[in-house]
């Protein structure tokens, strides 16, 4: 298996390089982050987006800001590190994985010992293991996704919805990690893409990762995903997740709980993709899953073009929870479990 040539998030020369997937497909461009404000601000305003891309972008986000602490005093050092955290930490709310990566690095800098350029060392050391570890966890879960993909017919239509891809990753990719598995095994006929209102990753980044890789893809607008499933077109629905509670319950990309509630009704399988580090164990259950909500402005505007009269309220929350009984597994790294026998691979 080999990974995608797709890679959001690059150390290089003592900065980091995100793809600007705010002008993706139209333009493939990199931002260089000098600093972790720099870092904040392309997190908070998706130029970097998916929830362990996210997670590798915030670490490397720590390791800047602690590069640019200027005291060899560990005591001084470390409240001021703190302070980055807590300046990363308020980007987005839901995806679990950047506090997970956050508190990864917090736990190497409180772990080593007295000498701040030693802890400084062991930070960026810390960040590049969670980016390759993330590599690895995502081809582990294609493999495991393999495993239970229905077993006919022999080559499957995957409908997916939103972007859980290379570009959300650090290079490989959940649901559409598992699409790409599937894809290199011979078990995939094509992946329909929901278009995913109103920022369109669908649309704008699975789909232009699909092109990139010669994976065969049908974008489809939001609302004509039970037409499809009515017209059995669809033999599986794979999705990412930004925070899975406990018991199974899914937060991912808003119009995933609808997408569920449809594929229960056309009895179409439904997995949730995603790694260990999205599993907030803290959380008993999806009710209690921070939920995102937006600027308007993503409603009411495509481009410079207003679609909607003035005088109109909006409500725009970013991602939705999908109750455990709609799922049929959850796709982890360590295997594909029931999502109520989530617990057993804490
Ligand atoms: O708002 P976004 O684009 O960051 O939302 C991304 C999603 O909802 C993805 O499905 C999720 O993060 C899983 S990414 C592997």
């Amino acid at each position: 298996m080999t990974a995608s040539s797709i890679y959001p998030v690059t150390w290089q020369h003592d900065r980091v390089l995100l793809i600007d997937q705010t002008r993706l497909p139209g333009e493939f461009h990199h931002i260089q982050i000098a600093n972790y404000h720099q870092m904040a601000e392309a997190i908070k305003t998706m130029i970097v987006r998916g929830a362990p891309a996210i997670g590798v972008a915030a670490a490397y986000g720590v390791y800047l800001g602690a590069r640019d602490i200027y005291t060899e005093e560990v005591g001084e050092f470390l409240p001021l590190l703190e302070n980055v955290a807590e300046e990363l930490r308020h980007t987005r709310p839901t995806a679990v994985n950047l506090f997970w990566a956050i508190r990864e690095m917090l736990k190497t800098a409180y772990g080593s010992g007295d000498n701040v350029a030693t802890i400084k060392q062991q930070l960026l050391m810390t960040a590049q293991a969670i980016q390759e570890q993330d590599l690895y966890t995502c081809q582990q879960i294609g493999d495991r996704g393999l495993e239970v993909l229905p077993s006919s017919p022999d080559k499957l239509n995957i409908l997916t919805h939103c972007n859980a891809g290379a570009l959300a990753t650090a290079g490989y990719g959940t649901a559409l990690g598992v699409i790409r598995s599937a894809w290199t095994a011979g078990r995939l006929e094509r992946v329909y893409a929901d278009e995913t209102r109103p920022r369109l990753q669908g649309a704008k980044l699975t789909a232009w990762e699909c092109v990139q890789e010669k994976i065969p893809v049908t974008v489809i607008t939001d609302n004509m995903a039970a037409h499809c499933m009515q017209k059995k077109m669809i033999h599986a629905v794979v999705v990412g997740a930004d925070r899975i509670a406990a018991n199974g319950d899914a937060a991912n990309k808003i119009g995933t709980y609808g997408l569920a509630v449809i594929a229960k009704m056309h009895q179409v399988p439904f997995f949730v993709a995603a790694p260990l580090s999205t599993v907030d164990f803290d959380l008993q259950d999806g009710t209690q899953i921070p939920i995102e909500e937006r600027d308007p402005i993503e409603i009411y505007q495509i481009g410079e073009t207003r679609l909607c009269p003035e005088g109109v309220d909006f409500y725009n929350p970013a991602f939705d929870v999908t109750p455990n009984s709609l799922i049929t597994a959850i796709i982890t790294e360590k295997g594909a479990v029931k999502p109520t026998q989530l617990i057993s691979l804490q």
